[in-house]
Parts: C-alpha cells; sequence; structure tokens
C-alpha cells in the first residue's frame, strides 16, 4: 500500500480538502448508516498527552464506521522504553489499516509515517493540529455557507499547534488568516512561508498583526486557544502578561464590528484567553466545533483509507 498520510493540515490539497469536508457534512446528516471499515479494519489510536473530544471522537466514529478502534496510552507502549518509533510503526502497519497518533514534536510524527505501511494521522503535535481545524472549518462553512474569501483572526499564542494549523489549513480553504500575537510568540517562520505559498494558490491571505484591535476589525470568525500548551507548564516562560490584550472577551468580539463566530478548540480556561460571556454567548460555535471533531476526522480516515494507492 502507498498510504496517504495526515501529518500537516497542508498534506491535502484545496480540492482533497474541499471532498474531505463535503463528506464530513454527509456523516453529520446521516451518521450511522455508511459502514465503509466493516470487517472490521483496525485503527489504532494512540496517546502521549491528554485528551478528551480527540480521544472520544476517535473511538466513537471508528465503531459508528463499522470499524474496530484500539486506543492505547503510548506511554504504556515499548515505545516509552526504548524501542523505536520506526520499529514501532513496522510493527503496527501489521496489524492495523491506519494509526492516529498523538505525540510531542513533528518530528516523531514524520519517523512513525516515513516507514508505514498503513495512513498516519497526526492528532496533535507540538507544532500542529489538523484534525482539529478540519472541524474548524465545517463549523465555519456550517455558520457562513463558505470559507475561501472569509477573514478569520487567531488570538494568542502564535507560535503554538493551533495557529500554525489555522494558518496551513484556513490558507488551503482559500481564507483570510490574521494572527494576533505577542511579538515573542510569532508562528515559525518556516510554517508561516508554507502558508503563504499556499495562499499564493487559493487567493486566500495571511498576515501576523501586533494590535488585537486592529486585528479583528471584519473577522468573521475569531479563533483561540490556552496560552500554555500540553508539555509546555514549566517552560519558564512569562505565559500570562504578554497574553493578556489578547483576551476573547465581548469587548474585543465587538470591535470586529460585523457578526462573528467565535471558536476555540478546548479545553478553554475560562477567564484566560476566553471569558464566559463569551464562551456560553451567542456568538460561541464551540460546541457544535466539538461534535464536528467525529463526524470530520470519520470523513479523513475514510477519504485516507479510500486514496491510498494499493
Ligand atoms: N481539542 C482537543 O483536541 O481536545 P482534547 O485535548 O480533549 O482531545
Ligand atoms: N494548544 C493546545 C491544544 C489542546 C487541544 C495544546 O497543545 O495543549
Amino acid at each position: 500500500m502507498t498510504p496517504r498520510h495526515f501529518l500537516r493540515d497542508d498534506d491535502l490539497n484545496p480540492d482533497e480538502q474541499l471532498a474531505v469536508l463535503d463528506l464530513a457534512d454527509a456523516y453529520k446528516a446521516d451518521q450511522f448508516s455508511a459502514k465503509p471499515l466493516a470487517g472490521p479494519k483496525s485503527v489504532a489510536v494512540i496517546f502521549e498527552k491528554n485528551s478528551t473530544r480527540t480521544r472520544l471522537s476517535f473511538e466513537v466514529g471508528i465503531a459508528q464506521l463499522g470499524g474496530n478502534p484500539v486506543i492505547i496510552d503510548g506511554r504504556s507502549m515499548q515505545l516509552g522504553r526504548e524501542e523505536t518509533i520506526e520499529d514501532t510503526s513496522r510493527i503496527l502497519s501489521g496489524y492495523v489499516d491506519a494509526v492516529v497518533w498523538r505525540t510531542f514534536a513533528q518530528k516523531r510524527m514524520e519517523a512513525m509515517a516515513s516507514v508505514s505501511r498503513v495512513p498516519v494521522v497526526n492528532a496533535l503535535t507540538d507544532e500542529f493540529h489538523p484534525c482539529q481545524v478540519l472541524a474548524d472549518l465545517q463549523t465555519i462553512r456550517s455558520r457562513h455557507g463558505k470559507l475561501a474569501g472569509l477573514t478569520a483572526t487567531y488570538l494568542g499564542d502564535g507560535a503554538n499547534n493551533m495557529s500554525h494549523s489555522m494558518l496551513l489549513g484556513g490558507a488551503t480553504a482559500g481564507m483570510n488568516i490574521r494572527i494576533a500575537a505577542p511579538p515573542s510568540f510569532v508562528p515559525l517562520p518556516w510554517i508561516l512561508e508554507d502558508a503563504k505559498k499556499r495562499a499564493a494558490e487559493t487567493g486566500g491571505s495571511v498576515e501576523l498583526v501586533t494590535d488585537p484591535r486592529e486585528a479583528v476589525d471584519g473577522a468573521d470568525v475569531l479563533v483561540t486557544d490556552t496560552w500554555t500548551s500540553m508539555g509546555q507548564e514549566n517552560d519558564g516562560l512569562d505565559r500570562v502578561s504578554p497574553f493578556r490584550p489578547y483576551q476573547v472577551n465581548a469587548a474585543l468580539v465587538a470591535a470586529t464590528g460585523v457578526t462573528t463566530t467565535v471558536l476555540h478548540c478546548l479545553p478553554a480556561h475560562r477567564g484566560w484567553e476566553i471569558t464566559d460571556e463569551v464562551l456560553d454567548g451567542p456568538d460561541s460555535a464551540v460546541w457544535d466545533e466539538a461534535e464536528n471533531r467525529l463526524h470530520a476526522q470519520k470523513a479523513l480516515l475514510v477519504w485516507l483509507l479510500e486514496n491510498s494507492g494499493s
């Protein structure tokens, strides 16, 4: 098999991303009929970091498709001792039809995919969270009827996985992505460059803005995330004061000047990156966004398996 992997958002080209989003909408409309993983096909879903949404949505989604989800705490595997990622990957390819993995550095994800004979899906790394952004795009499209031409502003830690995935996934969808972040927490330059290249192909755009009010002006979508991602708890950086001006609160939502949709991948740190008033208010789409993880990931898995050469 020549597997198709989904390690970062731009592993799908614009047409492919649309196909996955269309399939995600179809699965949302009819959650139980399609059983393309019947047999069953098995999918390993491995976690080296905590998870609520990703774990539940993959396990339930794979079962709904007629497949067999094999959920593993990566910290209990031999991977957590001395077995290499590549040897682990070779073993997994002999047992399962796809591998979904949440880990630390993106390089680890690339090592897993490098020798895998089955599709590998990134369920979050330090650098990217592409499954989340697929669900975010599905949510935005359902609210606004389109993606291309919309402006989405991501506020907060511009150097984290959600910021990077919004850049690449949003640019692939032809959106205008603004990153509003303090100067010491801006995206990795090579990811910004890749997003700019993708935006040039799709008619989208990518912009870094320091002033949060300027960044949200006219924004159709506001996105935020925790200021301290998993693994950063003891990195010695001040992860509060630089971010305070970027809190998504009622004043910032009003500063958009338009009807906006507020997204947060969750878990939320209420009162820090987002206020209760906004998270629980009429502009928030976070519960729908979380549910869409289920539909988007089902679509992604089926699409990857169907498009992997034999
Ligand atoms: N948004 C998200 O990935 O949530 P979990 O960490 O709970 O999986
Ligand atoms: N940026 C966050 C996302 C959690 C889903 C983290 O990596 O912890």
